[in-house]
């Protein structure tokens, strides 16, 4: 049986970094492809020589031609410019915009049946725009950013209760933007709610710390942001899709229909829990909020819609 195909758009920080951990989990063979060909290329030929020792077989190769990634039944976009400090995701827009129109093309042009992880910020309006530029089914189309924020307030809630990040669920919903949602009704820690563990103030702290995570890595690292945690979460999500794993997991799709006027986000694309599984968004769930959730709701909604009204698409 021939082996799944996997194109990483963007051979920085992010897909690299995703490279070799799907490689690591033998998922599939894994085409990364750069503007910069000789990085995507030293990156890949890296990892391959890593595969004696660390004893995977999935075969990663570096491109700088779209050729190469024909038919892929996964493409992730990680191209794109990274934030510096002192930059909002939303500052990115239309550098990013651009970034992404041309692998979108490129994507429709080579690889008509994959499905799309969008990771590029500002996120959904990324997300938006590969969705409109491939013409792909709104269930193939799915941005990554509510697995990863999901996963930082997890871990901060493990950090503060020295419990295993193992029995902690944590969601977040929204934007990927600093007025995302995060949910502490639904957030548990092995079915047990947080808030028998942690006092409201200590909660909402940590719910001011998920909010600005990125940029708490933007300012460390100062030249870049965060790639660790990013990848994890890409893995999960592409495993979920390729193994069939119906995971509910919050993520970027585009609404409409009766859920787009439940989350009031028509024609938008915002985190959401869905079911992803081998066809991609099997399912987008409705959950019920209380007021001062739905206000959270609807402030970063506005926050995704004021951007996606800026794009030329
Ligand atoms: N086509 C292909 N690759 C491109 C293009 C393009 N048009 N434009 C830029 N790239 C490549 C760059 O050459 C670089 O190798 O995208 C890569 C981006 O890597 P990094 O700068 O290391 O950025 P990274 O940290 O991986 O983040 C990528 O994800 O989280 C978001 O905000 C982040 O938008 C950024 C993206």
């Amino acid at each position: 049986m021939d082996r799944k195909k996997i194109t990483i758009v963007g051979a920085g920080n992010i897909g690299a970094t995703l490279a070799l951990l799907l490689a690591r989990r033998e998922t599939a063979d894994i085409t990364l492809i750069d503007i910069n060909e000789g990085v995507a290329k030293g990156k890949a030929l890296d990892i391959m020589e890593a595969s004696p020792i660390l004893g995977f077989n999935a075969r990663v190769t570096g491109t700088g031609d779209y050729a190469d990634t024909a038919n892929s039944d996964v493409v992730v976009i990680t191209a794109g410019f990274p934030r510096k400090p002192g930059m909002s995701r939303d500052d990115l827009l239309f550098k990013n915009f651009e970034v992404v129109k041309e692998v979108s093309e490129q994507i429709k042009r080579y690889s008509p049946d994959a499905f799309v992880i969008v990771v590029t910020n500002p996120l959904d309006a990324m997300t938006y725009t590969a969705l409109k530029v491939t013409g792909f089914p709104k269930e193939k189309v799915i941005g990554m950013a509510g697995v990863l924020d999901s996963a930082r307030f997890a871990y901060f809630i493990s950090e503060k209760t020295g419990i295993s990040v193992e029995n902690i669920k944590a969601f977040v919903i929204g934007g990927h933007g600093d007025d995302m949602v995060p949910l502490k009704k639904y957030t548990t820690i092995s079915g047990i709610p947080v808030t028998k563990f942690l006092s409201e103030e200590e909660l909402n702290k940590l719910i001011e710390r998920t909010r600005f995570g990125g940029g708490e890595i933007v300012q460390l690292l100062k030249t870049g942001s965060a790639f660790y945690a990013p990848a994890a979460s890409i893995l999960e999500m592409v495993i979920a899709i390729l193994w069939n794993k119906r995971k509910i997991l919050s993520a970027s799709v585009y609404l409409d229909g009766e859920v787009g006027e439940y989350y009031k986000a028509s024609g938008l694309c915002v985190g959401v829990p869905i079911v992803l599984g081998k066809n991609g968004v099997e399912k987008v769930i409705k959950l019920e909020l209380d007021d001062e959730e739905w206000k959270q709701w609807e402030k970063s909604v506005a926050s995704v819609k004021k951007l996606v009204e800026k794009l030329p698409v």
